[in-house]
């Protein structure tokens, strides 16, 4: 999927905090997004993700508007991982569940990805229970079971020590090859970047910097 960006303007009360004339998302690459504290990296991919819908200019997917078939192919995970207070094994269901996947196709997607991340231990504990780090893993697993064609990830790595780092960097290049699948995502680690994208966008202030 692609996506494409125009005249965006995000306002918080009389600040403003994105102004991006044209930006230009490459289907099928890693995108990273960097910048300081406070640039617009989380405001800018949460309104990619139709979860921020109060700003000026439009945002295509594939040169269309969002809409609800667009929105059942996409996902986020959020700098601080959201779970339902539920099992590991029922917040990754849940993406199945409501593209009314039936139970067995379900079940068999559910323990490929367990394996997968390496995180059969947590499938029977309860979301509210898990570690910042284990949090991260499990959002990372529900967001990916159901195979979205634009994976949005903010900050996937952030509270996961270095070991797990590196699964979860080749987790997602695993990903994006074998499903072709647009991938933005923030980091703060150049590093990182560098290992991982096809592009690096810079924000500075809400802009785009030029490299
Ligand atoms: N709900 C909100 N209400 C008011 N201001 C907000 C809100 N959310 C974000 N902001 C402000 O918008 C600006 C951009 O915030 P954003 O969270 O997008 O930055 P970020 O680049 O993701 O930073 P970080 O690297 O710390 O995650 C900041 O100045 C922030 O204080
Ligand atoms: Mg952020």
């Amino acid at each position: 999927m692609n996506i494409r960006v125009e005249n965006l303007k995000k306002y918080y009360k009389n600040q403003m905090v994105l102004d991006i004339d044209e930006l230009d998302i490459k289907s099928g690459a890693i995108t990273c997004v960097m910048g300081s504290n406070g640039s617009g990296k989380s405001t800018l991919i949460n309104i990619i993700a139709g979860l921020i819908e109060d700003y000026e200019g439009t945002v295509y997917y594939d040169k269309k508007k969002l809409s609800k078939n667009i929105m059942m192919n996409m996902t986020l995970t959020f700098q601080n991982p959201y779970l339902m207070r539920q099992s590991v094994w029922e917040n990754i269901e849940y993406p199945l569940k409501i593209r009314n996947i039936d139970k067995a196709t379900r079940d068999e997607m559910i323990e490929n990805i367990i394996e997968d991340f390496g995180i059969s231990e947590l499938k029977y504990k309860k979301a509210n229970q898990l570690s910042g780090g284990e949090g991260q893993k499990v959002s990372l697993a529900r967001a990916m079971v159901f195979k979205p064609k634009l994976l949005l990830l903010d900050e996937p790595t952030a509270s996961v020590d270095k070991e797990y780092t590196k699964i979860i960097e080749d987790i997602i290049k695993r990903y994006n090859k074998n499903t072709n699948s647009t991938v933005i995502m923030i980091t703060h680690s150049m590093g990182q970047a560098k290992d991982l994208s096809d592009e690096i966008i810079y924000l500075e202030k809400g802009r785009i910097e030029s490299v």
